[in-house]
């Protein structure tokens, strides 16, 4: 199931549970820690004081009071320092072990912030890609919604130098047009003439020796849906959807061009979404969650979810 970012107050989410970046001594503090126990109630502190602390990048779980949440996973992030102490270790593994207490507990939607990124001063861009990339590695293998939780937009930063390059791309002519026929005639259209949309994306899956499940991973998209497709030889997908699953099957500009025509859509440069999911594609860079982050950035909708 997906990861979708979205904006919010983490102590609003109606999940199963909400993740808090605490610190060692789960006994409140500032940030998110301090909202979420003004939101819980002074029951949370009384819990979380049997609890008798926890180490960085482990995670412990209460209950959640007064919050809509059921549950409050207390984990606690690396502070930074430089970057050369293990900080993106002990971040990975404070994610990762929120997702499998979450797991463990049966929990089907999970809501995370940017842990260290605020008063634990990790990098904002580094932070997120550490969340987005340990996030959506759990989420090629689990099935849960995980929302993170971005509270101050104005903060969120996927990192100068790819903001920029993708800007450079929105501004410029673009990629190489890959439908220019090639010296001495137009080269075949790849894929079979008369396919279907879902003859098309269900023989990619095939030749791929993709599940059906592991396809629906990597679109950032409910397992449900390929059932869905393999059912319906007519079946029309949103472009969002058709995009996510050429993303999924890592293909290249023209096969992606393909399927989407198929589905009776066409990358269009006129759209920002468009270009985005272009030029990560351009570069090889088919990890849908980081594609989504970037789209966050510039204010589009996402792949898949
Ligand atoms: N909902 C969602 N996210 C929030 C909220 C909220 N209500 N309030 C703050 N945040 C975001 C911040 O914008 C930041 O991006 O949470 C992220 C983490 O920031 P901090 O809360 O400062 O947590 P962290 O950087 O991990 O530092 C932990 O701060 O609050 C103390 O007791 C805590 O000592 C611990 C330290």
């Amino acid at each position: 199931m997906p990861l979708l970012l979205v904006q919010n107050d983490i102590t609003t989410m109606q999940v199963d549970a909400i993740v808090n970046a605490a610190n060692e001594s789960l006994l409140g503090g500032g940030g998110v820690d301090g909202a979420i126990h003004r939101a819980a109630g002074p029951e949370l502190l009384g819990e979380c004081r049997t609890l008798h602390g926890c180490k960085t990048g482990q995670a412990k779980l209460t209950g959640g009071y007064r919050l809509p949440a059921k549950f409050v996973i207390h984990t606690v992030g690396p502070i930074w320092r430089g970057g050369t102490h293990g900080e993106p270790e002990l971040l990975a593994s404070a994610y990762r072990s929120s997702l499998e207490l979450a797991l463990a507990h049966r929990c089907e939607t999970v809501a995370f912030p940017l842990i260290s990124s605020g008063v634990y001063g990790y990098p904002k861009d580094r932070a997120l890609k550490v969340a987005v990339d340990t996030i959506g590695a759990f989420l090629l293998a689990h099935d849960m919604l995980v929302y993170l939780v971005i509270f101050d937009r104005a903060t969120y930063t996927i990192g100068e130098e790819l903001s920029a390059g993708i800007a450079a791309h929105l501004a410029g002519p673009g990629e190489p047009d890959l439908r220019t026929p090639a010296p001495g005639g137009p080269d075949k259209a790849p894929g079979q003439p008369g396919e279907s949309f879902s003859q098309m994306l269900l023989r990619q899956i095939g030749q791929r020796g993709l599940t059906d499940a592991q396809c629906c991973r990597r679109a950032n998209l409910d397992r449900g849906l390929l059932s869905q497709i393999r059912s319906d030889v007519h079946y029309r997908p949103s472009k969002s959807t058709a995009l996510a699953l050429a993303v999924a099957l890592e293909l290249p500009l023209e096969e992606t061009r393909e399927l989407l025509q198929k589905a009776g859509f066409a990358l269009s440069r006129a759209s920002r979404l468009d270009a985005i999911v272009e030029y990560f594609i351009a570069r090889g860079n088919y990890n849908i969650f980081e594609i989504n982050a970037a789209l966050f950035a510039f204010d589009q909708g996402l792949l898949g979810g």
